[in-house]
């Protein structure tokens, strides 16, 4: 029987200069940002800029959990309305065929409760990548990784897909010999698969109510789990994830599981340190509830516009039961919040926090 971590304000221990290393990846960041909107003549996310879907869809919290996982949002078995991205990391527009982490932003609708920051908002944002862990897991390794972003924008699809091949084949290496793979070679080495097969994570920590967890979203449903390793074919083209999604959603449903990693033990799931995966033999990702995602055309130039345009997806848009954790999460509320003000003023578009489904277009 596992002894669930409570939660406390003093799991979070900040860094000495954590307001300095995050000025300077904000800064980094919105300078990338800037060269990137004037390239396109268009602002996008400093991450996650490319779409590949839009989905309405509904999460149905399951009856009947146990205490320790029927805890904030998963407290009563109920339904709520969600709006779903599907996204590609960098803060560009690469071509599909570039092998880089994916993203699964969950957006949940009319969440009440208290605020983790008071933003008067009711909605409860999962922002998910198809990796465990973030390689770089600290505010101060998150400063160094900045500067391999940077040299991004710089870089032709081409050259970062060559990249990738190089840190597939160099993670493979150092896996047989049993040696660790280093951050960098970690975060080029995404295999290029279809990402409705793909699982997704949190990667840090966030409260669960009394607890402490990291979030997963997996396939469920027969169809999306048969996508699970399925390769995006190099002749499927530029938007070939976009081409899959709304292929997929033309005439089908699709579920996934989303389950809670709880902490039970803090030397071996730490908080402050995201690169670390939390042992699943230690604490297995527990099913809270099931995200259903009807048929529907997932990507209108309506919802497109609305979904990149308007919307923003940012993990400080929380409950306080569901409060960010740890020094990456902290870095996070500047650096959504400067992104999102800086896409919304170039664009001449308001930011606005949607309250219903209906405010999402067909
Ligand atoms: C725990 C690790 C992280 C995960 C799982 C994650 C995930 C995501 C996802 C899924 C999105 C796309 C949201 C959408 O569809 O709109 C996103 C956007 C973004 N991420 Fe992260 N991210 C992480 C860490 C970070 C860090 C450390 C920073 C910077 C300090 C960062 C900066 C951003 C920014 C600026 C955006 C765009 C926000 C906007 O303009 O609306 N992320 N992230």
């Amino acid at each position: 029987m596992s002894t669930y971590v409570r939660y406390r304000p003093d799991l979070e221990q900040p860094f000495p200069d954590e307001e300095e290393l995050t000025r300077q990846v904000v800064a980094a960041m919105q300078h990338a940002n800037e060269q990137v909107a004037a390239k396109h003549r268009h602002g996008l996310r400093d991450a996650h800029a490319k779409s590949h879907g839009i989905l309405a869809g509904e999460l149905r919290v399951h009856p009947g959990l146990p205490e320790h996982l029927g805890q904030g949002l998963f407290a009563e078995a109920r339904s709520y309305p969600v709006i779903v991205r599907f996204s590609t990391a960098p803060g560009d527009l690469r071509s599909d065929q570039v092998p880089v982490q994916r993203g699964f932003a969950i957006k949940v609708l009319g969440v009440p409760g208290a605020r983790a920051i008071d933003d008067g908002f009711s909605t409860q944002d999962f922002l998910l990548v198809n990796h465990p862990t973030l390689p770089f897991g600290t505010i101060a390794a998150y400063a160094d990784l900045q500067k391999i972003l940077e040299k991004q924008p710089g870089q032709s699809d081409s050259q970062l897909q060559l990249a990738g091949l190089a840190a597939r084949t160099a993670a493979r290496v150092l896996h047989r010999a049993g040696r660790p793979i280093p951050p960098s070679v970690e975060t080029l080495a995404a295999a290029n698969n279809h990402i409705l097969g793909e699982t997704f994570h949190s990667m840090a920590a966030l409260r669960y109510g009394d607890y402490v967890a990291k979030i997963s979203a997996a396939p469920l449903s027969p169809n999306v789990r048969a996508l699970t390793g399925t390769p995006v074919e190099k002749k499927a083209g530029e938007s070939a994830l976009r081409d899959l999604v709304v292929g997929f959603f033309a005439d089908n449903d699709a579920e996934y599981e989303l389950r809670a990693q709880l902490c039970t033990d803090l030397d071996t799931m730490p908080v402050e340190d995201a690169s670390v995966r939390w042992p699943d033999d230690l604490s297995p990702h527990q099913v809270v509830a099931t995200l259903h995602l009807p048929a529907q055309d997932a990507y209108s130039d309506a919802r497109r516009r609305y979904a990149d345009d308007v919307l923003s997806f940012n993990p400080w848009h929380a409950l306080q039961a569901h409060r960010p954790l740890g020094s990456i999460m902290r870095s996070r509320r500047r650096a959504y919040a400067q992104s999102s003000g800086f896409r919304h003023g170039y664009n001449g578009i308001e930011q606005h926090e949607p309250a219903t489904i209906a405010e999402l277009p067909a």
